[in-house]
């Protein structure tokens, strides 16, 4: 077998990164082969280089790049984030280089980092998803497409295609035509009944969930009576969030065979088990990185010693093991 050749793969390492202390911690997600079930979620890791002092990046199961479209965008006036107790509120906007800046300028640096790389993808059209899309494929490094119809930040697109099950699944049928990468529908974590679009998204063509965005979420300056936010509304993100998205994570993984990536105030190994034995395959962590980058890598360590000190062989064991 020429290692040196499968190495450049993303997600495919020798045997001695893929079975760790004994515990095989690789998992599939749709066709994304990561080293371990640890990913990092859109927004919180820009793009990967700027935590490469902090982090070793390779070690990741995955990086999740923040949202492009077509062109490059601005995203939202100052201030676009406050903290509030249990987490932040924030309305970035989904500012980006547009996918050929990304292209250019970023994702070469995680292409040499050796880890699988999820572009999380917007648009304000079908057509301009799925052209982003089509011009991922390809790409070296790029592993997979997140399809992010949640965002709840901007007037043009995201969540207006997250709230209607026939929109996501017209949306991803639309992107399935156009590229050949694992499509991942990011889903809205505010709707009556998540089972319904999440068999929306599988049936129209999905190869794994990403659950959940951020929750809409306003605060109010009570001296100034105004809100903090210059977009007025923004999305709630942090550990309030956490018992809201296993919830979610649990009922959609009940309606589907396509495996799910989970995210939503992981801020330790603790939160991240809870959302595998809730049914996710993977998790990513997102807001905890503000505070300390190196909480992906405190993660993979603790779910590999708690499938030691349970007597599990593999961390896929823990997907779905929750006893009701
Ligand atoms: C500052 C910030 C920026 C974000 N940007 C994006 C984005 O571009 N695309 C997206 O799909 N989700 C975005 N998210 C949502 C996160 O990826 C994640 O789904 C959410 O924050 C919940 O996880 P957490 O509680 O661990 O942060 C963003 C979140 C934050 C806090």
């Amino acid at each position: 077998m020429d290692r040196t050749r499968l190495s450049r793969r993303p997600g495919v390492r020798s045997a001695g990164d893929r079975v760790v202390n004994n515990i095989d911690m690789q998992v599939n997600l749709g066709g994304i082969l990561m080293k371990n079930p640890v990913a990092v979620a859109s927004g919180t890791f820009g793009y990967g280089c700027e935590y490469a002092g902090l982090v070793d990046v390779s070690r990741l199961g995955a990086v999740t790049v923040k949202g492009v479209r077509l062109q490059p965008w601005p995203g939202n006036p100052l201030p676009r984030h406050v903290e509030v107790p249990g987490g932040m509120v924030n309305a970035i906007g989904l500012q980006g280089p547009g996918v050929d800046g990304l292209i250019r300028d970023y994702l070469p640096f995680l292409h040499r980092a050796d880890v699988p790389v999820i572009v999380n993808v917007w648009g304000t059209s079908e057509e301009e998803y799925a052209e982003v899309a089509a011009r991922l494929d390809g790409v070296p490094g790029v592993a997979g497409v997140e399809l992010n119809v949640s965002c709840p930040n901007v007037k043009e697109g995201g969540h207006a295609f997250g709230t209607d099950p026939h929109t996501v699944a017209a949306l991803v049928a639309a992107v399935r035509r156009r590229t050949r990468l694992p499509l991942i529908p990011k889903l809205a974590p505010n709707v009556p009944a998540i089972a319904v679009f999440a068999r929306a998204a599988e049936e129209a063509g999905a190869d794994a969930l990403s659950l959940i965005n951020t929750i809409p979420a306003m605060v109010i300056d009570i001296e100034t009576r105004r809100p903090v936010l210059a977009n007025t509304v923004g999305g709630l993100s942090g550990p309030a969030i956490h018992p809201v998205a296993v919830k979610l994570v649990w009922e959609a993984s009940r309606a589907v065979r396509i495996p799910i990536l989970a995210m939503g105030g992981i801020s330790g190994p603790e939160q991240a088990i809870e959302f595998m034995i809730a049914g996710a395959a993977a998790v990513a962590v997102g807001t905890a990185n503000f505070i300390d980058p190196t909480t992906p890598l405190r993660v993979i360590a603790g779910i590999e010693a708690y499938c030691a000190r349970h007597g599990l062989t593999s961390a896929r064991a823990l997907t779905g093991s929750v006893r009701i």
